[in-house]
C-alpha cells in the first residue's frame, strides 16, 4: 500500500468529516453558544477577520465557519477554517464553547501566547492544525481529545518536556506533527498510547536520549521523522518491528554504532535518511539489497568498507547519498547498473578512476564525488559526457595537480552546476565550457588556472554564480562579462531545490563544507586573488541583479567608475588590494543594499562620499590608500606628519606602513608616497618588493 502524502491524507480526513448534511455558510440561524464563542474569539484578536464584520452576522455566514444541521436540530459550528488569514493576537478560551467543532485550522497566522488548555478538551475535535504560528508554553498535561485524528502544531514555539498525553483516549489518532518546536528531553514511554498512529513527526526539536522501546511498538507507523534532534545511543535493531514504515528519517542526530541488519523486514521502506550522525561500520547486507528503497541518505557519518550496493536487488534506488564517510577503495563498476540512479554522492579514499561504465547511467542528474583522490580528469569527462541527463557535477578535491582537459568535443548540454574547486588543476579555462549552454553555477576556485578569462564566458546566458577566485588568471576582464544573461535578467529555473548541494564555503582561515541549495546561492562574480589587470569596465554596471562582486587582490587599475552604481542589488563590493586610483564616486551611495564595501589598499584619494551606508563602513574598508579622508576616516585636512621620536631619517606615512605588508605581488613595482621627517614635500618611492617596507624606510637617510 502506498503511503499518502500528508496533505492528501488530511484532505481525505477533511472530506470524510465534511460529508453530506453539511451546510457551508447557508443557515442564518445561529446557535447561541456558538455565537458567543465566535464573538469572544473575534473580539480577543488584535485584527478583525475579513468578512466577519458586524457582531450580529449569523455564525454560519462568516468566512471560514462551517456548520452542520440536521432536520430537528439547529445548525452547529463544526469547522473553523482560518488558515493564512493574517490573524494576530491571542486565542480566546471562549472558543471551547464550540462543542461540536471537528476541524480547527488556524495554520499560517501570527497567533501567539498560550493556546488555551480548554481547547485541548473539545471532545468532538478531529483535526487540529495550528502550524506556522507563534504559540508557546509547555504542552498541557490535560489533553483529552478522544476524537482526534490529525494533530498538527508544527512550526510554533511550544516547549518543555514532550508529553504525549494527546494520545490518551485518542484511539483514532493517525497523524501527530510536533516538529519545529522547542520540545526537550526524551520521548516518553507512553508514546505506546499512540498505537493507531501512522505518521509521527518530531523533527527539529531538542529531544535527546535513547529511543524508548515503546516507540518500536507502534506497528501502524508509516512515517517516522526524528531528524534534527539530539538523540543518541545505538541505532536500535528493533526498528525492524515497524514493518509498515515507508519513510524513516533519523538524520542530524548523534546516533552511534553500526546500522542494524534489519532492513529485510522493512519491505515497504522507500526513504531512509540517516545522514549527519555518528554511524560506523559497514553497510549491512539487508540495506544494500533492499528492493523497496528508492532514497538512501547516509552522508556525513563514519561508515567504512566497500560501497557494496547491489543494483540487481535495489531495483528502485534513485537517490544515493554516501558522501563524507570513511569508505575505502575503488568505485565499483556495479554501481553503473543501478539504471534509475538520479542522484549519486560518494566519499571514499583512493577511489581511483571513475569506471567508464558510468556512461550507462542515463538517468543520472546529480553526481557529487568529493575528496576521493579521483584520477584522470580527462577520462572522467569522456565518460560523463554520455550521461545525457547530468545537471549537477561536483568533483571538489580530486584530480590533484592534473591538467584541465581542453578537448573541444566535450559537451554537457544539460549541465547547470559545475563545481571543481580546490583541486590544484592547471591549464586554461577550457573552451568546452562554452558547450554547456545551461550553466548557472560555475565554481573553479582554488585551482592553478592560468591564462585570461575568455570572451565566450559572456555567452553563458544562464550563469548567475561565477567563482574563479584563487587561481592565476591574467589579463583584463572581458567586457562580455557584463552581458551575462541571468545576471542581467535573473531567471531562476533551478530544479530540485530540495536536494542540498554541498559547496565549499570560504571562511577565513578554514574551508568548511556546507549544504546550500543552488537556488539559494546569491548571484555572484568572484574573481578575487588572481593576477588580473586593466580597468574595471563600466559594463559591469549592467549587471543589475548581481549581489556579490569580489575583485580583490588583483592588480586592477584606473578609476572606479560611476557606472558601477548600475548594480542596484549589490550587497558586497570588494575591490581591495588593487591599484585603483582616483576618487570613490559619489554615485555608489545609491546602492541601497550595499552592506560590505572594501576598497582598502589601493591608490584612492579624496573624500569618502557622504551618504548611503558609507559612513557606517568600518575604517578597514578604506585603509591603505594614499589620501582618503572624511568619515569614517579623519577629516580632510592637509596631511600632518607626526614627528617620530624613535626613528631617525625617513618614515612612511602610517597608512602605508601597514599597507605595504599586504600588497599583492602582482602589484609590486609601483610608487608609494612617503613623507620625510621635517620635510614638507612628500617623496615618491618605487616599491619593488612586498616585504615589510617600513623597515627599509625607517633606516633610509633623508
Ligand atoms: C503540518 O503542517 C505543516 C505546515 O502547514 C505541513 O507542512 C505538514 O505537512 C503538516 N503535517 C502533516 C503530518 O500533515
Ligand atoms: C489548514 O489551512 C492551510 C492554509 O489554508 C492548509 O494549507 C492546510 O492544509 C490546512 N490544514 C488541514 C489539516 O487541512
Ligand atoms: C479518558 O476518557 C475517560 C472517559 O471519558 C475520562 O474519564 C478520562 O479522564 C480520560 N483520560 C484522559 C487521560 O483524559
Ligand atoms: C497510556 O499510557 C499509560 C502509561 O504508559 C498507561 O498506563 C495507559 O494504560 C495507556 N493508556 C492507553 C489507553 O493505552
Ligand atoms: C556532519 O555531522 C555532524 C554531526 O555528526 C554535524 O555537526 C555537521 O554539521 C555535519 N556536517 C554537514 C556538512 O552536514
Ligand atoms: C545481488 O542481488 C541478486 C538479486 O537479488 C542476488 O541474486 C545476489 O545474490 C546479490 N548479490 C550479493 C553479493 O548479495
Ligand atoms: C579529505 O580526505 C582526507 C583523507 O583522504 C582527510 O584527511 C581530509 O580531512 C579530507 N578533507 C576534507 C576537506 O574533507
Ligand atoms: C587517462 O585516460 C585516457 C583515456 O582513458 C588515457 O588515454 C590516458 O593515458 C590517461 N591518462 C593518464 C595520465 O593516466
Ligand atoms: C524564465 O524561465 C522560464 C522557464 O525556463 C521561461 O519559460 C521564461 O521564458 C524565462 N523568462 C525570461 C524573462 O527569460
Ligand atoms: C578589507 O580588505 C582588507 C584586505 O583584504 C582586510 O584586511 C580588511 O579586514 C577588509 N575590511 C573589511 C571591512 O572587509
Ligand atoms: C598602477 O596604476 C598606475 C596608474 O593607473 C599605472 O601607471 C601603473 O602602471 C599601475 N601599476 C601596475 C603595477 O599595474
Amino acid at each position: 500500500m502506498e503511503v499518502l502524502p500528508s496533505s492528501i491524507l488530511s484532505s481525505i480526513i477533511l472530506a470524510s468529516i465534511l460529508k453530506s448534511g453539511f451546510i457551508y455558510c447557508q443557515s442564518s440561524d445561529c446557535y447561541p453558544q456558538d455565537f458567543k464563542a465566535l464573538n469572544g474569539f473575534h473580539e480577543q484578536l488584535d485584527t478583525p477577520i475579513d468578512g466577519w464584520d458586524g457582531p450580529l452576522l449569523a455564525c454560519c455566514k462568516r468566512i471560514g465557519v462551517m456548520c452542520e444541521s440536521s432536520a430537528n436540530t439547529p445548525s452547529r459550528v463544526v469547522g473553523l477554517i482560518l488558515g493564512n488569514r493574517r490573524l494576530k493576537g491571542e486565542v480566546a478560551d471562549s472558543l471551547a464553547g464550540l462543542d461540536h467543532l471537528r476541524v480547527l485550522n488556524l495554520s499560517g497566522n501570527h497567533l501567539g501566547g498560550l493556546f488555551p488548555a480548554k481547547l485541548f478538551q473539545i471532545q468532538s475535535l478531529e483535526v487540529l492544525d495550528l502550524s506556522y504560528n507563534d504559540f508557546q508554553g509547555s504542552f498541557q498535561d490535560s489533553l483529552n481529545l478522544p476524537s482526534m485524528k490529525s494533530f498538527n502544531i508544527s512550526y510554533n514555539k511550544f516547549g518543555g518536556p514532550l508529553l504525549v498525553t494527546v494520545c490518551h483516549n485518542a484511539s483514532y489518532i493517525q497523524t501527530l506533527d510536533l516538529s519545529s518546536n522547542n520540545f526537550q528531553g526524551q520521548i516518553p514511554a507512553n508514546i505506546a498510547n499512540c498505537s493507531s498512529l501512522q505518521q509521527l513527526f518530531l523533527s527539529s526539536n531538542y529531544l535527546s536520549g535513547k529511543l524508548p522501546g515503546a516507540l518500536f511498538q507502534l506497528q501502524n507507523l508509516r512515517e517516522l521523522h526524528l531528524g534534527g534532534n539530539e538523540f543518541s545511543g545505538q541505532f536500535d535493531a528493533r526498528i525492524g518491528n515497524l514493518v509498515n514504515l515507508v519513510k524513516l528519517d533519523i538524520s542530524d542526530n548523534s546516533f552511534t554504532g553500526e546500522i542494524p541488519d534489519s532492513f529485510s523486514r522493512l519491505v515497504k521502506l522507500k526513504h531512509f535518511y540517516a545522514d549527519s550522525n555518528r554511524l560506523s561500520g559497514p553497510l549491512p547486507a539487508s540495506l544494500v539489497n533492499s528492493p523497496s528503497l528508492s532514497h538512501l541518505r547516509l552522508s556525513n557519518n563514519s561508515l567504512t568498507g566497500l560501497i557494496g550496493i547491489n543494483c540487481s536487488s535495489m531495483i528502485h534506488i534513485t537517490d544515493l547519498h554516501l558522501r563524507a564517510n570513511l569508505f575505502y577503495g575503488p568505485i565499483l563498476e556495479e554501481l553503473s547498473t543501478c539504471h534509475r540512479l538520479s542522484y549519486l554522492s560518494l566519499g571514499q579514499y583512493n577511489a581511483g578512476k571513475l569506471p567508464s561504465s558510468f556512461r550507462n547511467l542515463k538517468a543520472l542528474k546529480h553526481l557529487i564525488i568529493q575528496n576521493a583522490s579521483l584520477l584522470n580528469f580527462t577520462a572522467a569527462l569522456e565518460t560523463l559526457k554520455h550521461c545525457k541527463s547530468l545537471t549537477t557535477l561536483i568533483l571538489n578535491r580530486n584530480f590533484m595537480n592534473e591538467e584541465m582537459p581542453q578537448k573541444p568535443n566535450l559537451q554537457f548540454r544539460m549541465l547547470q552546476t559545475l563545481i571543481i574547486a580546490n583541486s590544484q588543476l592547471r591549464g586554461f579555462l577550457p573552451v568546452w565550457l562554452s558547450g554547456c549552454p545551461k550553466l548557472q553555477v560555475l565554481d573553479l576556485s582554488m585551482n592553478r588556472l592560468s591564462g585570461s578569462i575568455p570572451l565566450w564566458i559572456g555567452m553563458l546566458n544562464h550563469l548567475f554564480y561565477l567563482d574563479l577566485s584563487r587561481n592565476s588568471l591574467t589579463g583584463d576582464i572581458p567586457g562580455s562579462v557584463g552581458s551575462l544573461g541571468n545576471f542581467a535578467n535573473l531567471n531562476f529555473s533551478t530544479e530540485d531545490k530540495s536536494s542540498g548541494i554541498p559547496i565549499y564555503l570560504k571562511t577565513p582561515g578554514r574551508q568548511s563544507l556546507s549544504y546550500r541549495h543552488i537556488g539559494s546561492l546569491p548571484p555572484t562574480i568572484d574573481l578575487s586573488t588572481n593576477k588580473l589587470t586593466g580597468p574595471i569596465l563600466p559594463d559591469l554596471g549592467n549587471i543589475k541583479w548581481l549581489h556579490i562582486l569580489k575583485l580583490g587582490n588583483n592588480c586592477f587599475s584606473g578609476n572606479i567608475l560611476e557606472a558601477l552604481s548600475g548594480m542596484k542589488n549589490l550587497e558586497t563590493m570588494d575591490l581591495s588590494l588593487n591599484n585603483l586610483s582616483g576618487v570613490i564616486p559619489g554615485s555608489l551611495t545609491e546602492l541601497n543594499f550595499l552592506s560590505n564595501f572594501n576598497v582598502s589598499y589601493n591608490e584612492l584619494h579624496g573624500e569618502v562620499p557622504l551618504g548611503g551606508q558609507f559612513q557606517s563602513f568600518p575604517i578597514s574598508s578604506f585603509i591603505g590608500n594614499s589620501d582618503l579622508c572624511g568619515l569614517p576616516l579623519g577629516p580632510c585636512l592637509p596631511p600632518l606628519v607626526q614627528p617620530d621620536q624613535n626613528h631617525y631619517g625617513v618614515r612612511a606615512v602610517w597608512k602605508l606602513e601597514e599597507s605595504n605588508q599586504h600588497r599583492p605581488a602582482t602589484c609590486s613595482g609601483r610608487k608609494v608616497k612617503v613623507s620625510c621627517l621635517g620635510s614638507p614635500n612628500p617623496l615618491m618611492v618605487l616599491v619593488n618588493t612586498i616585504v615589510p617596507l617600513y623597515i627599509n624606510f625607517n633606516f633610509m637617510i633623508c
